[in-house]
């Protein structure tokens, strides 16, 4: 178990500076840094412990929260035109899968394509250790001749995955990479558009990426889904605070914190906030650091893009993809889109 002492570490019990030794350093970072900012942020990207990845699944089961019902709608009743789009001369192709969660939505792939004798692989990928161990139990469980990669790492780092040692097309399978449930939304335009090219320069020609984009509609409709009833999203958001309390021994008091969220129709932007409700100082001991509050002061936790059609054509222009498919649910929520290197 790894130990931060500060400088006062003998005037404090030591119980009290014992940092567990899973602590992400990249959330040490995060917090560090994003407290002393104007305005105050912590990514959304540290959302997912086990309990973050436990209200998440609750999420994406909840009435409001619209996006996962459209997708799995879409590749429910489009797996079928999805695998000839894969595979149009039946050969073998890798599956590599960002941010594969609890695989909910992929396993109608999974399952279809077993059922088709298709031969491909499965490589889930994801920041959370939690959700990546309970989905390869259940897909070693459900599919247990499916072979199975799965690797424990956040999005940039996994893609060096792709660029297989092997630069001649006959020896590396297709790749097609599924990037689904609207994380992309997660990043600004910029980073987007880093990312596509990323992608782009490990791909070869001929490999495919299936983005779901979380479509723009009506206001109201996106930002119930980020203000929902059962206050999940609240929870979701609330959990980060109780994460960094226990992971970095800090003493944010959740009952003087409150969630707020914005949906501004005109740039697509859903955004997350915690807000003080007074003015007070939270202590964060791991990083012999406090953190003064205004009252309403907050700290941006979350952006979640919504695309129009021209934007996405437009992101696979612009980084020298050609879109190839286009999939979406009866309501044209959601929109699950191929893009070809
Ligand atoms: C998993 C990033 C797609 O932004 O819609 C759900 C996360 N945040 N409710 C999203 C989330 C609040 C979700 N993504």
């Amino acid at each position: 178990m790894a130990v931060y002492r500060n400088t006062f570490s003998e005037s404090i019990t030591s119980d009290s500076l014992t940092v567990s030794s899973d602590v992400d350093p990249a959330l040490v970072e995060e917090v560090r840094t994003g407290l002393q900012k104007t305005p105050k942020s912590l990514s959304s990207r540290f959302f997912y412990d086990a309990e973050g990845s436990r209200i998440f699944a609750e999420i994406m089961h909840s009435p409001d929260y619209y996006l996962t019902r459209s997708e799995y709608e879409i590749l429910d009743t489009q797996k079928a035109a999805l695998l000839r789009q894969f595979t149009p001369d039946n050969r073998p192709f890798e599956l590599v899968e960002l941010g594969a969660g609890d695989g909910l939505k992929t396993k109608i792939l999974l399952g279809f394509f077993t059922s088709q004798k298709v031969d491909f692989t499965y490589a889930p990928v994801d920041i959370s250790a939690d959700a990546l161990e309970g989905l390869v139990i259940d897909v070693r469980r459900q599919w247990p001749d499916l072979q199975l990669n799965p690797r424990h790492d956040d999005y940039f780092s996994a893609l060096e995955l792709l660029s297989g040692e092997s630069n001649s097309r006959n020896e590396n399978p297709r790749k097609v990479v599924l990037f689904l449930g609207s994380n992309i939304g997660n990043f600004t335009s910029d980073e987007a558009i880093i990312f596509y090219q990323q992608l782009y320069s490990r791909l070869q020609p001929g490999d495919l990426v299936l983005t779901g984009f979380d479509l723009q509609k009506h206001p109201a409709v996106i930002h119930a889904a980020y203000n929902d009833r059962q206050g999940l999203t609240r929870a979701f958001n609330m959990n980060l605070l109780r994460r960094i309390n226990r992971e970095l021994d800090a003493n944010f008091d959740l009952s003087a914190f409150d969630h707020y969220e914005t949906y501004n129709p005109e740039n697509g932007e859903a955004r997350s906030y915690l807000v003080s409700q007074k003015a007070q100082v939270v202590a964060i001991n791991a990083l012999d650091m406090t953190v003064p509050f205004q009252y309403g002061e907050i700290i941006h936790t979350e952006i979640s893009r919504k695309f129009t059609r021209n934007q996405i054509e437009q992101l696979a222009q612009q980084t020298g993809f050609s879109m190839t498919g286009w999939f979406t649910d009866c309501k044209s929520y959601f929109a699950d889109v191929v893009f070809e290197r």
